[in-house]
């Protein structure tokens, strides 16, 4: 049992290592992490709650939410390595499931539109799914897997496996076709540069001028075939557009 405690704390260190830029080491973590100590918190909850210990599970959450600024619900299904970051006034509620390796920002609500107990009232985030600073996830439909969901977002429908939606009431801004499993996780649900007008401005150039030169070098040879004077190009001073393309990535 511990070492299986300790197997899952190693990989919640690790996932934040990983997915925090302004993390530097597991040390750090341990110590200074909130969402990382709202969701060990929430284990403990979640494990009294499912035996009945209904009190002592609602007053761990409440210990959690003093601590932290993060208020999971007992009853709430948290996966593996979900990492709350900096936290402050989340909100997930009794019927929400955040599936694995879900990367959820401060000032996020999983919450419900419906008062009637014993009903699944709150959302369901399958893995991989990021939700910006500040989005409202409300109502008891699922956000599919690696979507993203802008910042200030209120989502109020379900949402397909990798989309993006933003805005309020949000909408699908890009819905991309992903394979399942080679996902990577991009900081803050931004996609790499990928995006970035001026990286895709040079792989064009690039590209066009890899073209050009073999355009070039075609009617070189050409040239020579035909009698005429024209010089090789020296290996050297060829261009390597492939290394040219992994700088601008
Ligand atoms: C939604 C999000 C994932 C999209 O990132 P992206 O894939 O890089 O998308 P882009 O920045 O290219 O934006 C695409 C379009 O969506 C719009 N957009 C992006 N984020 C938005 C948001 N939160 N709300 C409304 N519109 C948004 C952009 O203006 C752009 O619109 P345009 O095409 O009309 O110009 C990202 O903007 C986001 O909100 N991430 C969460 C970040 C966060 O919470 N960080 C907290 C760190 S502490």
């Amino acid at each position: 049992m511990f070492s299986n405690l300790f197997a899952n704390l190693r990989g919640d260190i690790h996932s934040i290592i990983s997915r925090d830029p302004a993390a530097r080491n597991g040390w750090e973590v341990l110590t200074c992490y909130p969402g990382l100590h709202a969701v060990i918190m929430h284990r403990w909850a979640h494990a009294c709650w499912n035996v009945k210990l209904k009190w002592i599970g609602r007053f761990i959450s409440y210990l959690a939410r003093i601590l932290t600024g993060i208020e999971i619900h007992p009853g709430a299904t948290i996966g593996r390595r979900v990492f709350i970051d900096h936290g402050f006034g989340v909100v997930i509620g009794e019927t929400a499931v955040v599936g694995d390796d879900c990367t959820i920002y401060q000032g996020v609500t999983l919450g419900g539109t419906t008062l009637v107990a014993g009903t699944k009232r709150h959302p369901t985030l399958e893995r991989g799914v990021i939700v910006g600073a500040g989005a409202q996830v409300l109502g008891a439909f699922t956000v599919g897997e690696y979507a993203k969901i802008g910042s200030n977002a209120v989502v109020i429908k379900p949402v397909p496996a990798g989309a993006t939606a933003v805005g309020n009431p949000a909408h699908i801004i890009r819905k991309e076709e992903q394979s399942r499993g080679a996902q990577l996780f991009a900081a803050y649900g931004v996609t790499a540069n990928g995006d970035d007008p001026l990286s895709k401005a040079l792989r064009a150039l690039v590209d066009h001028v890899a073209r050009q030169d073999e355009q070039i070098e075609r009617m070189s040879t050409t040239m020579r075939e035909a009698g005429l004077c024209c010089p090789k190009v020296a290996e050297g001073d060829k261009l390597d557009s492939e290394q040219l393309n992994r700088l601008v990535d």
